[in-house]
């Protein structure tokens, strides 16, 4: 596990000062497969991931069949629930410098026997939990696993390998305390961090529990340092708790023994206007990524906030920075086929196979960078 830690030693890190870009630490060239043809290591190595095109490609299977998969779940099991196209099964993320190493799940399995891989965070978390765990069953579709939920702490494990792979629900991060006034958010307390050490890779998300307001908010009220409030600036509130969340791992991950990943702010599709679309309200009868590499919407507020957060840490933290691949997947979303019904769209959420399965291909090139 050492030689895989090692690639995000934070001097490293910092000395690109988190610019997202992929270093090549030992000089290493080797060569492996990206599915369509072979690349060096070198060349992925120096290369951002995250500045790209998705291109159309026949020959591009996705992972995983999602009738064989019995962890999808219903709201994400688009094939299921009846949708009717299936190109968007067949887009691959296409970084501007390079290409993406193809996910190997043997090797995955290897290099990850007797690990835990823990997912913290919101549904979205749940989406690339999933994603995951269908791309290593479909691996090993005859390895015994085990899957199940308790409380918050849904769990998946394969027992010839000892890898467990967790999601630990948590659309914070920081606390919800219930007071007497009401749900409270305290934007500067961490108290169930205890359940995020002792695994080796850690996989964090929050942000769209930040954006809800109305009857979609589920807390009362905001407290931090001795100010309580009904309302501020949820942005600024995000930008609280995220410095609170990052001050957590900086005083508490040994970086030798524990990889830190930012599953960063994936994109929602709720107005077409945005994509310059009359005919269609949201994401719904999208059948086709926005073309290029430039999203025509506005920005995602939240992507700047976590980016700054992220920048200011002493240990390392990973951005998996899925803002623009995501924003240019209209097409990637559950919408009327989330199983819910025809009036219940799901412009949020992503179909699987889809893209969390790119998400999860960005998270292994990361660890394969040694
Ligand atoms: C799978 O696990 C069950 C229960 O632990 C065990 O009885 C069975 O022998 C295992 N099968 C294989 C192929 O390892
Ligand atoms: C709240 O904190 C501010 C700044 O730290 C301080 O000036 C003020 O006295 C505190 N108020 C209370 C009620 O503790
Ligand atoms: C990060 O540090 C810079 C420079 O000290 C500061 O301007 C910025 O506000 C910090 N960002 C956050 C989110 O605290």
């Amino acid at each position: 596990m050492a030689a895989c830690l090692g690639f995000l030693g934070y001097h490293y890190l910092l000395a690109v000062s988190l610019s997202l870009v992929i270093v090549l630490v030992h000089g290493d060239i080797h060569s492996f497969n990206t599915g369509h043809e072979v690349v060096k290591e070198n060349e992925v190595s120096s290369c951002d991931f995250f500045q790209g095109s998705w291109v159309l490609d026949d020959s591009f299977n996705p992972l995983y069949d999602s009738s064989s998969c019995p962890f999808i779940g219903g709201g994400f099991d688009c094939q299921k629930n009846g949708r009717p196209d299936k190109d968007y099964l067949k887009y691959r993320w296409q970084p501007n410098g390079c290409d993406l190493p193809r996910f190997n799940g043997n090797d995955f399995l290897e290099k990850y026997k007797g690990k835990k891989i823990l997912f913290v965070g919101d549904s979205l978390s749940n989406n690339m939990w999933r994603s995951l765990i269908c791309m290593l069953h479909a691996t090993v579709p005859n390895s015994n696993y085990t899957f199940g939920a308790k409380g918050l702490l849904s769990t998946f494990s394969l027992s010839d390998f000892g890898v467990s792979v967790n999601w630990l629900k948590n659309g914070f991060l920081i606390d919800m305390a219930y007071e007497k006034i009401g749900k409270v958010l305290k934007l500067d307390s961490i108290s169930t961090g205890n359940q995020w050490l002792g695994v080796d890779v850690l996989i964090f998300n929050s942000y769209h529990w930040w954006t809800h307001s109305g009857r979609w908010q589920t807390w009362d009220y905001f407290q931090f340092g001795n100010k309580t409030v009904k309302e501020m600036d949820h942005m600024e509130a995000y930008k609280i708790a995220m410095t609170t969340w990052a001050n957590w791992v900086d005083k508490n991950i040994d970086p030798s023994k524990t990889l830190v990943f930012f599953q960063g702010v994936a994109a929602v599709h709720l107005d077409a206007k945005e994509w310059n679309d009359p005919n269609h309200k949201d994401c719904t009868e999208q059948t086709e990524p926005v073309k290029g590499s430039t999203y025509p919407g506005p920005g995602v507020p939240g992507e700047a906030i976590l980016k700054s957060v992220l920048s200011n840490m002493t240990k390392p933290a990973y951005l998996l920075d899925i803002t623009l691949l995501t924003q240019l997947r209209k097409d990637g979303h559950p919408s009327v086929y989330a199983g819910r019904g025809p009036k219940f769209t799901d412009c949020s959420h992503w179909c699987l196979a889809g893209v969390p399965d790119t998400w999860n291909q960005l998270l292994y090139a990361a660890l394969l960078q040694k």
